[in-house]
């Protein structure tokens, strides 16, 4: 039987959007099928699982709880209220920043106004607050998406961020990544790299619950 089966487990998906005024806001090209890759097999494991989603226009895998947010602000909240759990795995790709104050009009062009500042605020991070928490989950995974220095990113962030697996994927590379049906994923924990793929994201999922579940047993 799964290590997982039984076991409660969040997941965050997709991108968030972070409104500017009625019409505007900031995103990201997060496309949520490797989170939505991962809520799927931990189903096929037999755990309880709870999909936290940005927008995306995923349908819902069968037998879980998906829980629709929009906002990094909401997506913590979405979170926070669906712990504890036993594992945790954050694919979201959350905005590190957000807009200081959303215009309730929209924003109009100025005459002779050639350039537009936008004040941006920190997100709280979720990732680092679920690592932080008083019931924290056995298990904490976070992604790491970089164009470069993956490792030493990856290293630097299980040990800030104080979480147990870094998977981390190089951005910009063919067949790989946001948007793709495949992905490419080096695993880090404070020893060992394990490199997944390339291979579809549903093969992907399954070698990185294969790593939650021999930490869970
Ligand atoms: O430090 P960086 O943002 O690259 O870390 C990425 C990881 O942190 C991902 O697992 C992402 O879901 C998570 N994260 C978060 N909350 C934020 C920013 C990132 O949970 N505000």
């Amino acid at each position: 039987m799964s290590a997982l089966a039984g076991r409660r487990v969040v997941v965050t998906a997709g991108p968030t959007f972070e409104d500017i005024d009625p019409v505007r806001f900031l995103g990201n090209r997060s496309s949520g099928k490797m989170g939505f890759a991962v809520a799927a097999d931990a189903v096929a494991r037999g755990a309880d699982v709870v999909l936290v989603a940005g927008p995306v226009t995923l349908p819902t895998p069968e037998g879980l709880e998906r829980i629709d947010v929009r906002s990094a602000a909401q997506m913590h909240a979405a979170v926070m209220s669906a712990l504890p759990c036993d594992a945790y795995l954050g694919a979201a790709a959350v905005a590190d920043y957000t807009p200081a104050s959303v215009s309730a009009r929209k924003l109009k062009k100025q005459p002779g106004q050639d350039a537009l500042v936008l004040q941006l605020v920190r997100t709280r991070d979720i990732l680092a607050d679920v690592a932080a928490h008083a019931q924290r989950p056995q298990v904490v995974v976070g992604f790491a998406a970089e164009t470069d220095d993956l490792e030493a990113y990856a290293r630097a962030k299980l040990a800030a961020k104080n979480v147990d697996l870094i998977a981390a994927n190089r951005v910009g590379v063919h067949g790989s990544g946001f948007e793709s049906d495949d992905n490419t994923l080096i695993v880090f924990d404070a020893r060992n790299a394990t490199p997944l793929g390339p291979a579809s994201k549903a093969d992907v999922a399954r070698g990185l619950l294969d790593l939650v579940e021999a930490r869970l047993s």
